[in-house]
């Protein structure tokens, strides 16, 4: 079946088996291979991903679910978070503050951070725990994450400061 969607700002019409997961759309159809796949029952997170502006486990969306909606995988990310270069806050925060070991939750726990921010740009430790829960790492025993989008949320912050100090 053919599931029309926009990825990453461009929109496409993408061939998937119908019971394919919209993570295999993405990987597969789409060769957008920076969303994991990991556990594939919901548990890990790896394999997270903006839809409609929220955090979804694409493993437990279908391909054809997804049809009409909007997603944003870490390869948007850059350009979701405006028209310059510039990384978005939250992977320059994994970037400055060694948010990572193997690298393979990385992807996930970067777009669940991302929705966390959009809801809550000034979250506390705790809120950040809460807010990730869903996303697991076997590396890092998460101090280093957390300080990761503590310091995008200080990040975002500052921009905010920035660009309304402009708007005076
Ligand atoms: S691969 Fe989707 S939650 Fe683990
Ligand atoms: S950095 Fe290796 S699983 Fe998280």
């Amino acid at each position: 079946m053919k599931v029309p969607l926009t990825v990453n700002g461009t929109d496409e019409v993408v061939e998937a088996r119908p019971m394919a997961p919209l993570s295999e759309l993405l990987r597969d159809g789409l060769e957008l291979k920076g969303t994991k796949r990991g556990c594939e029952t919901g548990k890990c997170g790896a394999c997270t991903v903006l839809v409609d502006g929220k955090a979804t486990k694409s493993c437990q969306r279908l391909a054809g679910q997804a049809a009409e909606s909007t997603v944003v995988t870490i390869e948007g990310l850059a350009k979701h978070a405006g028209d310059d270069d510039d990384l978005h806050p939250v992977q320059q925060g994994f970037i400055d503050n060694f948010g990572m070991q193997c690298g393979y939750c990385t992807p996930g726990m970067a777009m669940a951070a991302v929705a966390l921010l959009e809801e809550n740009p000034n979250p506390t430790r705790t809120e950040i725990q809460e807010g990730i829960k869903g996303n697991l790492c076997r590396c890092t025993g998460y101090t280093k994450i957390y300080d990761s989008i503590l310091d995008a949320a200080a990040q975002v912050e500052d921009t905010t400061i920035e660009t309304s100090a402009s708007d005076d």
